[in-house]
């Protein structure tokens, strides 16, 4: 099957991005034909420092390789790399309706959030993420539960396409995971564990160093009752539950039986002494990686070859069908 997914270069790369997408990468490169991007392009749409900008998209790349994702084995390379995303965009855009890009919930939430800033790509943002998509003819698009009405309107977009042009593109399957597609914050375990927010208490970075990490879980927001089990009206538990569950590979009902009779305190103990055990590797092999920006460079240029033979193949196909002369 074809894999596709990516990651804005934003704020960092937390443990919400990790569990409700990166993990489940790893676990498709073997067997299956996978492309990662960093999708610099969609991160415009909210004012970017060109310097920042730059060393982000690069610190992204190299905490890719050090999770294990493997240019070997998958394409992994920079969106801005293969300008057939923004090729392809603008020929959907011309096929999707201003009411279904303004009735998504996430333009809604983030034109609320930067009132100052609600730019035309806020809200063509998701055509391009369903150019990225529709570009490699992916099978499967593993993500977490917040990009599901995204990838609705790319299923959209796609059969769209078809009925009126003819089979072109291949309609794409969400993989949300049943355990952790939506990891909550820290600090309000009913809101969204985002890789932007200004409270570094609600958030883990996947590079955060042991001391902060163990710092921000003494921190976490926790339930009234002393019980340690999943529930919908304990959410501070159960997210914690759910990172503990995915860090270490234990049902969270054993988890739940592990820590019956504990208090909140050795809960929360364990759970960041488990989070700093899966991640220690990661941190160090992304120094590792971060030292040799030469090499990094090399990898995604290499990677965007790979991609952008695989997306011009689409293209051409596309171009053909609504009439353009090629
Ligand atoms: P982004 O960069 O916000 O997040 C990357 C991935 O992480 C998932 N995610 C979470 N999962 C569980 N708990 C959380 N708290 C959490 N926060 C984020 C997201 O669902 C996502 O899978 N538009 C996309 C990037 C993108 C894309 C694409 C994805 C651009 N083009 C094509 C798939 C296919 C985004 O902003 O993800």
């Amino acid at each position: 099957m074809r894999i596709y997914s990516a990651i804005q270069p934003t704020g960092c790369i937390t443990i919400g991005n990790y569990i409700g997408a990166v993990k489940n990468w790893l676990a498709m490169q073997d067997g299956n034909e996978c492309i990662f991007s960093i999708a610099n392009q969609h991160a415009l749409t909210v004012r970017q420092d060109p310097q920042e900008f730059r060393a982000r998209t690069l610190s992204f790349f190299a905490q890719f390789l050090a999770c294990g994702l493997d240019p070997e084995k998958s394409i992994l390379y920079v969106q801005s790399h293969v300008p057939q995303h923004s090729e392809l965009a603008w020929i959907l855009s011309c096929m999707t309706y201003i009411g279904e890009l303004d009735r998504m919930t996430q333009f809604k939430d983030k034109s609320r959030k930067n009132e100052d800033n609600i730019n035309a790509g806020l809200l063509t943002y998701p055509v391009l993420m369903a150019a990225d998509i529709l570009l490699y003819k992916a099978d499967v698009v593993p993500v977490g539960k917040d990009q599901k009405q995204h990838l609705e309107l790319t299923r959209d977009i796609a059969i769209r396409f078809n009925n009126r042009f003819g089979e072109t593109f291949v309609v794409p399957e969400p993989y949300i995971p049943k355990q952790g597609a939506k990891i909550t914050s820290l600090q309000n375990p009913l809101e969204k564990m985002s890789k932007s927010d200004k409270d570094a208490n609600a958030m883990v970075s996947i590079i955060d160093p042991p001391d902060a990490i163990m710092r921000k879980f003494k921190r976490a927001v926790t339930d009234s009752d002393n019980r340690i089990v999943f529930s919908e009206d304990k959410p501070g538990i159960s997210n914690l539950l759910s990172i503990y569950s995915a860090f270490t590979g234990e049902s969270i009902e054993e988890a739940e039986k592990r820590f019956e009779g504990k208090g909140y305190g050795d809960f929360k103990l364990a759970v960041g002494e488990a989070v700093v055990d899966a991640l220690t590797p990661i941190r160090n092999k992304y120094a590792e990686y971060l030292s040799d920006k030469a090499e990094l460079e090399r990898i995604m240029k290499e990677g965007a070859e790979k991609a952008s033979r695989i997306a011009e193949r689409t293209l051409q196909k596309v171009k053909k069908k609504i009439g353009f002369i090629i």
